[in-house]
This record gives structure tokens, C-alpha cells and sequence, in this order.
């Protein structure tokens, strides 16, 4: 299969292209190959490669930054996956877009199903839920929900930063009242090549890693599996960090349905000790 994927120069973009390469003839494309809100140009390039799947890692995830750049948010969150579903649907290609856990308010006691309803919460979380209706545009679509990725080459997430701190001995606020089920980033293009392999149904699924924690259970998971029991994790409430845009408090998916269609997500457990032991930079 010759697939097309957009926004290969981010985490999850550069892990998806490495991963799907083993198996397909991957066109890992960046902003200097087109920018993707450029619409005819857009349709052309993707006419061009003539793909059999797209994979569109791309997105505007300044959280904080899109409630001053609503424009931008829309034009690269919602429009992009437009764009790209028409050009899918134009070659009959599968169309896999990515999404996130901050459709939901955050409010509910046990973790989210692909059925519950969203609400989002600011205006980064408004732009992927209309990213994620654009996107089914493209009848033989996939739209993936993953949450607090880790394990990229940068090592910018949340995760990643409290490894870092705990690494280098340094204190590591972690809210005690979040609760998070983070996606790993190989598992994700574990998941991408499931998908792409035919067997399931297209539609929503919900993509982290089995269970979900508290931040300050994540970051104890962390120092444990590290042998620092000396590390410096500083418990903290969301009501005392001030953020621009309102993040859900309870951020847990249920991964279910993407089990049901063939791929088990391990827990978030392994998949911590997976990349301390293979992948996390020291
Ligand atoms: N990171 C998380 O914890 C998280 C959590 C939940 C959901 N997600 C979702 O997971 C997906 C992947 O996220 P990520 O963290 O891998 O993102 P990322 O590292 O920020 O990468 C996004 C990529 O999109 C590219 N891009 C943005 N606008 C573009 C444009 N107009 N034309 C071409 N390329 C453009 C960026 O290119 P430049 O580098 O040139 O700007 C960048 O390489 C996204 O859908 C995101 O919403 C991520």
C-alpha cells in the first residue's frame, strides 16, 4: 500500500512514517512539501503522490496560543482534515485523522467511550471536533482520539518532562487531581497499522493506553520504574495553576472498541516501562 503522511516532522507524524515504512512505501511529507491549509495546492500534491491512505498527523496544538489565534486553530484543525477527506475520498483512499481527549468537559467518573457525548472546552478542543466531522467527509475514514503522547523523538510531552526532571533529580509539579490515560507513541503506530490492515470498521476509536492515572501516579510509575525513590514529585491542584484555555479534569478513554476491532492497547504501565528501557533519551 502507498501511503501519505502529513505532518511527518512531529512526534506522532515521524513515528507513524518510521513504523508504517517496514510494511508500505510510506511518502512521509512536511510543511516544505506543501502547507496544508493551501487548498488546490493541497488536493494537487496529494494527486500527485496518489496514495492508497493518508495519515494526517498534522495539527495546531498550541492549546493556550489558539484562544488568541482562532483562525489558525480552524484553518489547520478543522479545514486541513476537510481538505485532505475530499482528497481521500477522490482517489478512494482510507483517510486516518488524529484527535484528542479535550473533546470531552472532563466532568464524568468513569473514562470516555467513542459514544459519549463532547463538550469542549476551549477553542483548540472546538477545532478538532470539527476537524473530526470534516474528516468523515472521506467515506473510508478513520479518526483516532489519543491523549498526552509520549515517547517522540523531541521528548516534549508532559511525560517526557517529568522522566527528565526525575532523571536529573530536579522537582516535577504533577497535578494530583488530573487523571490521564496516555497514548504511546509506538503503540499509536501500532494501532495506525492495524488500521490500515483492513479488518476493522471505519469510524471513531478511542487510541491511549490501557488503564488511567492521576499525574502524581504517573510520575510515581516513573520514578519507580527508574529505581528513584528519591525523586522530587511536587503534588498540585489544577485550581492552583492558571491556564488560558480550561483543560478537562478527569481525561480518561476507554479503549475498548479499538480492542473489540483486533488491537489490545497495553497498559500505561508497560508501555512507561517499554520506553524508559528502550526509548526515552537520558
Ligand atoms: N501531543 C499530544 O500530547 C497530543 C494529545 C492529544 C492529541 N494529539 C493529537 O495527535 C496528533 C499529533 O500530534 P503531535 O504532538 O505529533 O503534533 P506535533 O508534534 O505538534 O506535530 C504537528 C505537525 O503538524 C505540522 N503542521 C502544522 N500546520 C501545518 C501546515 N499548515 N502545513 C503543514 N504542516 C503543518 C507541524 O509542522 P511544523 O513543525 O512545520 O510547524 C508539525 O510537524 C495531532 O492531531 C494532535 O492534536 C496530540
Amino acid at each position: 500500500m502507498k501511503v501519505l503522511v502529513v505532518g511527518a516532522a512531529g512526534q506522532l507524524g515521524h513515528a507513524i512514517s518510521a513504523h508504517l515504512a517496514g510494511e508500505h512505501e510510506v511518502v512521509a511529507a512536511t510543511r516544505a512539501d506543501v502547507d496544508l491549509t493551501a487548498h488546490a495546492a493541497v488536493l494537487e500534491f496529494v494527486q500527485r503522490v496518489a496514495p492508497n491512505a493518508i495519515v494526517n498527523c498534522a495539527s495546531y496544538n498550541n492549546v493556550d496560543g489558539a484562544e488568541d489565534n482562532q483562525r489558525l486553530a480552524f484553518a489547520v484543525n478543522a479545514f486541513v482534515p476537510r481538505t485532505l477527506a475530499h482528497a481521500a475520498e477522490a482517489l478512494d483512499a482510507v483517510f486516518i485523522h488524529y484527535s484528542t481527549d479535550f473533546v470531552f468537559s472532563g466532568t464524568a467518573r468513569q473514562p470516555y467511550a467513542e459514544t459519549d457525548l463532547p463538550e469542549p472546552q476551549s477553542v483548540y478542543a472546538q477545532s478538532k471536533l470539527v476537524g473530526e466531522w470534516m474528516a468523515a467527509d472521506c467515506r473510508r475514514h478513520f479518526v483516532v482520539r489519543v491523549e498526552s503522547l509520549f515517547g517522540g523523538r523531541q521528548a516534549r510531552s508532559s511525560v517526557d518532562r517529568i522522566i527528565d526532571a526525575v532523571r536529573q533529580g530536579v522537582e516535577a509539579p504533577v497535578f494530583f487531581d488530573r487523571v490521564a490515560s496516555p497514548s504511546y507513541i509506538d503503540d499509536v503506530a501500532g494501532a495506525a497499522a492495524h488500521l490500515l490492515g483492513g479488518s476493522a470498521s471505519f469510524g471513531l476509536y478511542h487510541c491511549v493506553n490501557s488503564g488511567h492515572a492521576t499525574w502524581l501516579e504517573l510520575g510515581q510509575e516513573i520514578a519507580r520504574v527508574l529505581g528513584r525513590s528519591d525523586a522530587s514529585l511536587k503534588p498540585v491542584s489544577v485550581d492552583e495553576v492558571k491556564m488560558r484555555a480550561p483543560r478537562p479534569r478527569f481525561a480518561a478513554l476507554s479503549n475498548q472498541k479499538l480492542a473489540a476491532a483486533g488491537f489490545t492497547m497495553p497498559t500505561w504501565q508497560d508501555a512507561i516501562a517499554r520506553h524508559l528501557h528502550t526509548g526515552a533519551p537520558s
